[in-house]
């Protein structure tokens, strides 16, 4: 990981987090390859609970999901906290990815999201995206998130990859997203053709 990335997570922490909570925080994507930077030395309150979540095993990584887009592995509302940085630009179907992080934060939960705006291509397997400001600001709409900080670093220590990040809240009270809302209207009309079929 390089050290732009674990600066602007030491800035989320400072701005965002309380060390006198109980807090759980998931980390998407959190293998560490070299055991020399990862979210968990910065996300280490004594009262925090973290578990990094990852495709494969490796260090730093609590939680293998089987399926990239459907972590049947976590309950829905765990989390308080979900940070996940170098790994939306891998997620072939990131919007996916967004519904499963909506799903598993709690209510009045926060949401970290650094990825890369520039950069060398670095498969793991895919590297399929760069993500502008306005990028990062969409994922958290398609979730209807309150975006409550985003931006792009531009200062040198962040060359090749100048990356974007944005700090959203996961409504208190629960809101449909656009595709469960399309997904109920469905039912409603099966619903109504079984109606007149009986
Ligand atoms: C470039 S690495 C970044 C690892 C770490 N966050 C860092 O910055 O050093 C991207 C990671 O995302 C993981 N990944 C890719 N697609 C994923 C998905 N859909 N869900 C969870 N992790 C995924 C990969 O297995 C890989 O470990």
């Amino acid at each position: 990981m390089h050290k732009s990335s674990m600066m602007k997570m030491e800035d989320f922490k400072k701005s965002y987090l309380n060390s006198n909570d109980e807090l759980k925080i998931l980390d998407i994507g959190s293998f560490d390859k070299t055991g020399n930077y990862n979210y968990k030395m910065i996300l280490n309150g004594k009262k925090w609970t973290y578990h990094g979540m990852d495709l494969k095993e490796g260090n730093n990584v609590d939680i293998v999901v089987k399926d990239p887009y459907d972590w049947n592995e976590i309950e829905k509302n765990t989390y308080d906290v979900v940070v996940t940085g170098q790994a939306l630009e891998h997620m072939e179907f990131f919007w996916l990815t967004m519904e499963e992080i909506n799903r598993v934060l709690k209510p009045g939960g926060l949401c970290c999201i650094i990825v890369p705006s520039k950069g060398p291509i670095h498969k793991n397997p895919y590297d399929c995206y760069r993500f502008n400001e306005d990028g990062v600001r969409s994922l958290a709409k398609f979730v209807k998130f309150e975006i409550l900080e985003s931006g792009t670093t531009t200062d040198k220590i962040s060359d090749p990859w100048y990356d974007s990040f944005v700090i959203a809240q996961k409504p208190e009270t629960e809101t449909k997203t656009d595709l469960e809302n399309r997904m109920d209207d469905i039912e409603n009309k099966m619903d109504l053709i079984l109606e007149k079929l009986r």
